[in-house]
């Protein structure tokens, strides 16, 4: 069984052909990151126009890669929420028109459950990992999202949100700060870089959400830190105090993640933790979480990068057993800004899903 997945929520026209094993046969990305650069975050509107723009060449060249046609495919994945509202439009009504034209089964998939799925991949060039085992605990951090998700099987309806941001997500505060800092987007490869050589504990800038019984995470706080010691010192030029003042916002960051994903686990008995977002590059952040889950006896699990960043293959994957039981969204498929993954606080208490 081929199945295409498309996905255009946020700043990646991506593209890819995933079979019923879970093997990846094409996988493309375009990245608009030289689009959105010169403003130091996602514009919306550029986001929807790029994706016009490249979505059809973007499906033609994984089509190419796998050495497939689209008439040989077996149903289309494309993601339908959460995202930017013109960005999802563009991948949504490009899979109802290619599965009307060629005759094919559409449905549509909830971004971060992609994400949730995604290191259950297997990519023919890199060596393969056990997959993790259920249930586990997921941190998703990435630009547009930074939540704590515990899963208990592949079917969206055993996945639940534990504690989301409640401001900022954990990549968009490392962009912000580095656009405050004057580093480019995005920021997180480069403050990452810095923070190598510089030292955390040098300038002191508070602890976003410390308390380790929340299972929420707030960044604005440390960010609006960061602007303050900028008012007061002047943005540091490419010396020492850059370096301490990465290494110590770097640090915040990646220790709150850590310290409340080891909470969850801890808390839901499970033995495997999973990474997943585009933070999950950091090499801090990689390096913390392998001893935090080494000290507890708890296998991480880190997918290849190209797995955590947004791509279509996740989105194919999750897609593909609603597609092997004979589903089909079109022509009614919709797009929501949300996510329809329930939240579950401590106390018990539900948010319902967003329609
Ligand atoms: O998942 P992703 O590619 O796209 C979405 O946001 O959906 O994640 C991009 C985010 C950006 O905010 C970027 O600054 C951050 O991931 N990022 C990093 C690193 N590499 C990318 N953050 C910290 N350290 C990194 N090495
Ligand atoms: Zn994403």
């Amino acid at each position: 069984m081929l199945v295409l997945g498309i996905e255009t929520s946020c700043d990646e026209t991506a593209a890819a052909i995933v079979d019923e094993s879970a093997c990846v046969r094409s996988d493309v990305v375009m990245s608009q990151i030289a689009v959105h650069a010169p403003y130091g975050g996602v514009v919306p509107e550029l986001a929807a126009r790029d994706h016009l723009r490249h979505v059809r060449p973007v499906i033609e060249e994984a089509c190419a890669r796998a050495g497939t046609s689209l008439s040989a495919l077996d149903g289309i994945a494309v993601t339908c929420r959460p995202g930017l509202s013109g960005a999802l439009l563009v991948g949504v009504q490009v899979a109802k028109g290619l599965a009307f034209a060629l005759d094919k089964p559409l449905v549509g998939v909830d971004h971060l459950v992609g994400h949730l799925l995604s290191a259950f991949l297997r990519y023919p060039d890199l060596p393969a990992e056990a997959p993790p085992a259920f249930p586990f605990v997921a941190l998703l951090a990435s630009g547009g999202h930074t939540a704590l998700y515990r899963v208990d099987g592949p079917d969206p309806s055993q996945m639940r949100e534990l504690g989301a941001t409640r401001d900022d997500a954990a990549g968009e505060a490392f962009d912000k700060v580095a656009k405050q800092l004057g580093l480019g987007y995005p920021g997180g490869p480069v403050i990452d870089r810095l923070a190598r050589e510089g030292d955390p504990d040098r300038i002191e800038l508070g602890w976003p959400m410390a308390s380790r019984r929340s299972l929420e995470f707030s960044f604005s706080g440390l960010k609006t830190n960061v602007a303050r010691y900028v008012e007061r010192h002047g943005r540091p030029g490419d010396d020492r105090n850059l370096r301490d003042l990465c290494a110590a916002f770097q640090r915040r960051v990646v220790d709150t993640l850590v310290k409340k994903t080891m909470t969850a686990a801890v808390e839901h008995d499970v033995r495997t933790v999973v990474l997943g977002g585009g933070v999950a590059a950091n090499r801090e952040l990689r390096e913390r979480a392998a001893a935090a889950a080494a000290k507890r006896g708890i296998r991480l699990v880190v997918p290849p990068l190209r797995a955590c960043t947004d791509n279509g293959a996740m989105i194919a994957h999750a897609g593909l057993s609603r597609l092997a039981r004979g589903e089909n969204d079109a022509p009614s498929l919709e797009t929501s800004p949300h996510t329809a993954l329930p939240r579950v606080t401590r106390k018990g208490r539900g948010r319902r899903p967003t329609p």
